[in-house]
């Protein structure tokens, strides 16, 4: 049997569960369930970012110990994933004891292989909190982090360096040929720009930071907590013996953390890259960038008490090209979801159902085929346009109920019509079924055996 295993990024836990998040888990839910569909052992890994200068903030403000903070907030981004229907195949916390072995396992062996230095080097540098990274001089406005309105902290201590510059030529060849297929190509073009610019190496070790794993090789230190996350993706791999990763599925943000230092740091100890990894956009809400100080965030329970969640899942995924960026707006959203669940998928199922019944029709063909089309789209992780050609097909059945007017038919030659229309609607659950897992499982079992018209799949929104 074929692998597929695709990853989410792990998500910090010092801060709750929104819109970004979801997005890419959803994403990468609609891939997995797909290749499953397509008879692969489809895996997805999802979870939490737990450890970090971030979050031991974060558990100071809240007067808790860092564990019991990330104990109570991770469970909050598992409880929603749960909810959104995400099929998870692990949800990996950094704290887990697996994990902290894993990481310690692989910087062994990198120190080992000389990829790090045998001692410390002094360091000194700004340092974003809210970052987790060291800052150069053109992310900050007079001295202050662009981004975050912080100061960096100073720091001035001895970490260990990861010698990244070493593997510089390797990686360019890695990306430019493809091996590691770094996606959308626009993107690929700028990591391949930065490289030539030279590679330097990093810091990878911070000797005033508790909440981290020890260095295995100098316990005085512990591991930067991107170089501690980026090796989630390994341990689950690793154990299930699935291991070079298909699919990272990143935020464009993060793209040089994966496609860069990740891979290096694989090669380091003489493992295979991952096969693709692939960055979507970021979104604005209402042209304005998402920000609790702006106070537009928008959390997860929002849209699934508008929209249910497998409207959610819909709403999202069709709003714009996968990999660009884009903007939401509540009208839009509700717009999207009129139109296209309410009116077009819920009104046709509506409408051929009630006839159905009529005639005490039963479907006794199920030939349905996962349009190759869209499957094609799928693959290339156009989701929109897999969706546009799905809601082509509803279009066109519609259209074809108006022009055959299949109320005025007699008995036989609305048999036909009905046993024609069901194999159509079945295709269009079986396409569906990857993005609206829910709804597309109430289509097929309404429309096999005898038909029943049933509750609205989706009542319109005012
Ligand atoms: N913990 C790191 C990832 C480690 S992976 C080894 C991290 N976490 S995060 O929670 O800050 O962000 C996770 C993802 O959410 C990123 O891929 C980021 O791009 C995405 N998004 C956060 N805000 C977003 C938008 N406004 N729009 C789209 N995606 C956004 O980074």
């Amino acid at each position: 049997m074929n692998k597929y295993y695709a990853t989410t990024p792990i998500y910090y836990v010092n801060d709750v569960p929104h819109i970004g998040h979801t997005y890419t888990t959803i994403a990468a839910d609609v891939i997995t369930r797909f290749y499953k569909q397509i008879g692969y052992d489809a895996r997805l890994l999802t979870g939490a970012d737990e450890h970090g200068a971030k979050i031991e903030e974060a558990a100071k403000k809240h007067n808790l110990k860092p564990q019991q903070y990330v104990d109570q907030i991770s469970s909050e981004f598992k409880q929603i994933w749960d909810k959104l229907n995400i099929n998870y195949s692990r949800f990996i916390r950094t704290t887990d004891e697996d994990h902290i072995k894993i990481v310690q396992g692989f910087l062994q062996k990198m120190y080992e292989n000389d990829a790090i230095d045998q001692n410390p080097r002094l360091y000194k540098g700004l340092y974003c909190v809210g970052h987790e990274k060291f800052m150069s001089p053109e992310e900050l406005t007079d001295g202050v982090c662009s981004e975050h309105k912080t100061k960096p902290i100073e720091y001035a201590e001895e970490n260990y360096y990861f010698k990244l510059s070493k593997f510089q030529d390797q990686l360019e060849t890695l990306i430019s040929s493809d091996e590691i297929n770094v996606r959308p190509i626009a993107r690929k073009n700028e990591v391949l720009g930065k490289i030539k610019q030279g590679l330097e190496d990093i810091s990878i070790s911070r000797a005033s930071l508790e909440w981290g794993i020890p260095l295995p090789f100098d316990n005085k230190h512990t591991v930067y907590v991107w170089i501690d996350a980026l090796i989630n993706y390994y341990t689950y791999g690793k154990e299930k013996g699935i291991w070079p990763a298909d699919l990272h599925l990143v935020g464009k943000d993060i793209l040089w953390f994966h496609s860069i230092i990740w891979p290096a740091m694989l090669l380091s100890i003489n493992e295979e890259t991952p096969k693709q990894v692939f960055a979507h956009g970021f979104f604005t809400i209402n042209g304005q960038k998402m920000s609790k100080t702006i106070g537009n965030v928008i959390k997860p329970e929002e849209l699934i008490t508008k929209y249910g969640v497998d409207g959610t899942r819909y709403v999202l995924l069709s709003a714009f090209p996968f990999g660009e960026d884009g903007d939401f707006s509540w009208e839009y959203l509700d717009r999207s979801f009129n139109a296209d669940l309410a009116n077009g998928l819920g009104n046709l199922i509506a409408r051929i159902a009630k006839l159905a019944e009529k005639v005490n029709f039963k479907v006794t063909e199920t030939t349905e085929i996962f349009d190759p089309l869209v499957s094609q789209k799928l693959k290339e992780l156009k989701f929109s346009e897999a969706l546009t050609f799905i809601w082509q097909d509803i279009a066109a059945l519609d259209k074809k109920i108006n022009e055959v007017q299949p109320w005025k038919l007699e008995t036989a030659e609305l048999t036909e019509f009905l046993s024609e229309s069901s194999i159509k609607i079945r295709s269009i659950a079986l396409s569906l079924k990857p993005f609206l897992p829910e709804t597309a499982e109430k289509i097929l079992t309404q429309f096999s055996g005898e038909v029943k018209s049933g509750p609205s799949l989706f009542p319109r929104i005012r």
